[in-house]
């Protein structure tokens, strides 16, 4: 199989995240924290080891800024329901992923939270004057997904950053399709909270994620439970990761996590990020004038991930066809961005999505091209 749906999750992984794995299941098999045992402490520190290559890549400031969650949408979830009260103003993006927009539209609906969306050029950048001009009194929050999951607009988060930071605002960031893309420094961006997925650029498995929160910022926790730590209080810790962590954690997707990080770190983002633009364009050179490509023009500020059609067929039918004739894995229809869909105007076919990852082929992207190009002619 031609395996082009990198954005659902990374397929496959590096050999290293497979061992990484493996190892972790055979040998970390204590549960971490819990007990005095060594093999528990030894458990601890595997998790505490990956925390600290995360802090690292992203240039957090300390390792209990960073809060492992099992997917970007538990981390986004904890984000945003974590800070904002009653009477609040939140503002997000027109290219959130349902996982921004369910939970922001619930606290609508129940907590009389104010919700505002900024405006964008046609290509999906946000108008940074707009943002600006949206932020009110008791705007709380403000919530961008870094790279479009559909479309691959990438937001300039330097400058959105400069602004929430000038207005005395949370910033969440949405990282689920840039981290390990693109260089995120956390600090230098005046990003607050960062929410990201383990399983999809930094090439870990499916069950792990995080959330990367500023050490001021204390949090209502999503869950509450048992920590392994101050057992004897009613409540979770007052701060750190273990406030927002309750319950057994995942060791060996968080050590198998870790070597993904490495991976990455040895190959280098700029390799990865050239390598994965390198593909889309050869697909955007060999489909010009066949397909209609949506989003951003250029490839400059554009994330490793592209939507087009085919005429008007169905998006799904097509990806159908690449799958059952073809033997290629791509995404079609609404891609859990409804938002998105409704700003590129895409609402009703959907779109085909082709999501490259590091170890896919130039001769692969060739064959998905003449695949096209076959189902254009039958
Ligand atoms: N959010 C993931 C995607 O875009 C699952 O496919």
């Amino acid at each position: 199989m031609i395996y082009l749906d990198n954005g659902a999750t990374s397929f496959p992984k590096p050999e290293n995240v497979y061992k990484a794995h493996d190892y972790a299941f055979r040998n970390y098999g204590a549960n971490p924290g819990r007990g005095g045992h060594s093999l528990a402490r030894e458990c601890a520190r595997v998790i505490y080891n990956t925390r600290e290559k995360i802090r690292e890549f992203i240039k957090a400031n300390s390792t209990r800024e960073i809060i492992f969650t099992s997917n970007t949408t538990e981390a986004l979830n904890q984000g945003i329901l974590g800070v904002v009260s009653e009477g609040d103003h939140i503002i997000i993006s027109k290219l959130e992923h349902n996982s921004v927009w369910r939970p922001v539209e619930w606290l609508r609906k129940n907590f009389k939270i104010e919700l505002d969306f900024c405006e964008h050029d046609k290509e999906g950048y946000i108008i940074l004057e707009d943002l600006e001009r949206k932020i009110k009194k008791n705007t709380k929050l403000v919530v961008i997904n870094h790279c479009s999951n559909v479309f691959g607009t990438m937001q300039n988060l330097s400058a959105i950053g400069q602004i929430t930071r000038n207005k005395g605002v949370l910033l969440l960031v949405d990282g689920a399709q840039s981290l390990g893309f693109e260089e995120i420094d956390v600090q230098r961006m005046g990003i607050d909270m960062l929410a990201f997925a383990g399983h999809k650029g930094l090439l870990g498995p499916m069950g792990t994620g995080g959330l990367y929160v500023r050490e001021d910022i204390i949090l209502k926790p999503l869950k509450t439970g048992g920590t392994g730590s101050k057992s004897e209080s009613p409540e979770v810790p007052a701060k750190g990761p273990e406030r927002y962590e309750s319950g057994t954690m995942n060791t060996a997707g968080i050590y198998a996590l870790g070597a993904g990080v490495d991976f990455i770190n040895e190959q280098g983002l700029d390799k990865i990020k050239s390598h994965k633009l390198n593909l889309l364009k050869r697909l955007i050179d060999g489909l010009e004038g066949i397909v209609t490509f949506y989003g951003p023009q250029s490839l400059e500020n554009r994330g490793p991930v592209i939507s087009f059609n085919l005429g008007d067929m169905a998006s799904t039918d097509v990806a159908f066809i690449l799958d059952t004739v073809y033997n290629i894995a791509v995404r079609a229809g609404l891609h859990c961005s409804p938002l998105a869909h409704k700003f590129f105007g895409t609402l009703e076919q959907g779109t085909i999505r082709v999501t490259p990852g590091i170890f896919n082929t130039i001769e692969e992207i060739d064959i998905l091209i003449k695949a096209i190009k076959e189902i254009r002619e039958s």
